[in-house]
């Protein structure tokens, strides 16, 4: 296959299904990709065609019923990978939501003391995480199926999230997202938006230990509601912190005063 030529030809509408593409990033990824280039036109993420994705410093593998990893939450990684590094006695961590495990799997990988529990409501996505963790060799992570914290027990020093955050109404900013990565990662239903991120942080302030910690990602227009609704879940020091495009993005807070009855 000529991708040069099929660059030249396409140009305009591959420029629209992949924002900042370049003809070298095109070519790169297409001489790796192969293909008759008809999922290029449809705009299937790069990741997807390749299968994996990469993160901190692993590949993953990725299918369509997984997120792809994006680069604001290896920022996510950096603030809990230094969190963890301040907290040597931490031993027991969560990550809700956690699609490929980019999160869990990676922080379980460059710290092997801890031991990991990944979580997430789809199975199809946690067969991903699995697949992942043999990859990386870490046989001894427990996987969970179901909503948020519900159906898992114990305490956590770490609980990590990534969750859906994109609010419905937003749906379709991002066309080429909107049509190819899961709705369940995504969207949280505008009349459910507080009721989930309540839940959530209500179940994270019941399950962390007394200097444990909770890291989330979050959507930059609704953090500042979001600090409301954890304080009001009795999680204290929280704090709101920004990426590197300066956006709000991610929302840490500790464990409440006196454990919660
Ligand atoms: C934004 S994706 C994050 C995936 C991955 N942690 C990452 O950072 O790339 C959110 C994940 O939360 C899962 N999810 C959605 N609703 C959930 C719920 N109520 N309970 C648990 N997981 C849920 C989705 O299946 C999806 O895998």
């Amino acid at each position: 296959m000529d991708w040069r030529a099929f660059f030249t030809q396409h140009r305009s509408t591959l420029e629209s299904h992949y924002p900042g593409l370049t003809p070298h990033r095109f070519l790169r990824e297409a001489e790796e990709i192969g293909g008759d280039g008809a999922a290029f036109l449809m705009g299937v993420p790069f990741a997807y065609q390749l299968g994996y994705a990469e993160f901190v410093h692993h590949k993953f593998t990725v299918t369509p019923d997984v997120l792809i990893p994006r680069s604001e939450t290896e920022q996510l990684f950096e603030l809990v990978d230094q969190a963890i590094k301040n907290h040597p006695a931490w031993r027991r961590l969560v990550d809700v939501g956690t699609g490929s495990g980019c999160l869990g799997l990676s922080l379980a990988h460059a710290h092997p003391m801890l031991s990991a529990t990944l979580a997430d409501i789809s199975p199809a996505a946690l067969a991903v995480a699995k697949e992942n963790a043999r990859k990386l060799g870490l046989h001894s992570v427990l996987f969970s199926e179901g909503d948020l914290l519900k159906d898992i027990v114990g305490l956590f020093d770490i609980i990590v999230t990534n969750p859906p955050y994109i609010p419905r109404s937003a749906q379709g900013v991002h066309a080429m997202t909107d049509r190819h990565e899961p709705h369940l990662a995504l969207y949280v239903e505008d009349t459910q938006y507080e009721a989930f991120f309540m839940r959530l942080f209500d179940q994270s302030a019941r399950r962390l230990t007394s200097d444990g910690m909770f890291f989330m990602e979050g959507h930059e227009d609704r953090l500042v509601e979001c600090v409301q609704w954890a304080k009001a879940a009795k999680l204290t020091q929280v704090q709101i912190h920004k990426d590197l495009t300066g956006r709000l993005r991610f929302l840490t807070a500790q464990a409440p005063r006196a454990p919660l009855g």
